[in-house]
């Protein structure tokens, strides 16, 4: 279970302070498909980025099974990252000099699996998401929008990882292929049972979710839970 307390960032922009996260409590059972909504500029990267330890609070807790994120060491801290986070990004943000599967590779690499393993797993990972052999050999250049974004998921998913932290994973696609990529990401996570938090301003993507938080001005306004229902 992920518990978030009374969470804050403040950045300091020349003069002013500016209050990304103004106090957010959250609480987000294992196994659940979440979204966060809200205009821009209304604090969900930042959310986002302070889950997945990319960015450190000014105070308030982030509790992972009881373990409180904000307290880790550096190296704890790496372990979390490359083990219990897996991120998909708008941007794909892939390695555009190696192939499809050597970027699915790259983050058991951090973990020190046998090289065989490794492809094995990153191979069908991308089979999964739907990549063809000969597409698992090129580069993030020459595949489309979509196929980039696969590529991503499958590399998300490669070291297992508790939680999916996708911030506007299709705001780049074409919304067809965008709702082909979300439901892989929602089939994903059943089969690998996976949490996944997905920031998304496509309202129909957010209503087809367990739950969904607002935000504004860094504060939760209001949720919604279909998980009942
Ligand atoms: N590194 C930073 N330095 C200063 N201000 C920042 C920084 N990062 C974010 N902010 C500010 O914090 C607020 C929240 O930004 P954030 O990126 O979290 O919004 P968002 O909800 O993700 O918006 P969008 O939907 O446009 O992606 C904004 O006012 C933004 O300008
Ligand atoms: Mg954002």
């Amino acid at each position: 279970m992920l518990k978030v307390t009374d969470l804050k960032r403040q950045f300091q922009s020349g003069d002013t302070i500016v209050n990304a996260v103004n106090g957010i409590d959250l609480t987000i059972p294992d196994g659940q498909f979440v979204s966060i909504i809200g205009q821009s500029g209304s604090g969900k990267t930042s959310l986002l980025s302070l889950l997945g330890a990319l960015d450190k609070p000014s105070s308030g807790s982030i509790e992972v099974d009881g373990r409180d994120i904000t307290k880790m060491n550096g190296g704890e801290l790496n372990q979390y990252r490359a083990k219990t986070i897996g991120f998909v990004f708008q941007s794909y943000n892939l390695v555009p000099n190696l192939t499809a599967l050597e970027n699915v590779m790259l983050p058991m690499e951090f973990l020190g699996k046998p090289k065989r393993d490794r492809i094995e797993r990153a191979k069908n990972l991308l089979h999964e998401v739907g990549l063809n052999d000969g597409e698992v050999l090129r580069k993030p250049g020459s595949l489309s929008g979509g196929q980039q974004q696969r590529v991503a998921i499958a590399r998300a998913l490669a070291n297992h990882p508790k939680y999916i932290l996708a911030d506007e994973p299709t705001g780049n696609l074409d919304s067809q292929t965008g709702k082909k990529i979300f439901n892989l990401l929602h089939d994903l996570s059943l089969k690998e049972k996976t949490t996944i938090i997905v920031v998304t301003h496509d309202l129909a993507i957010a209503g087809k979710t367990n739950k969904s938080f607002r935000i504004k001005d860094g504060r939760v306004v209001n949720s919604t839970d279909r998980s009942k229902t």
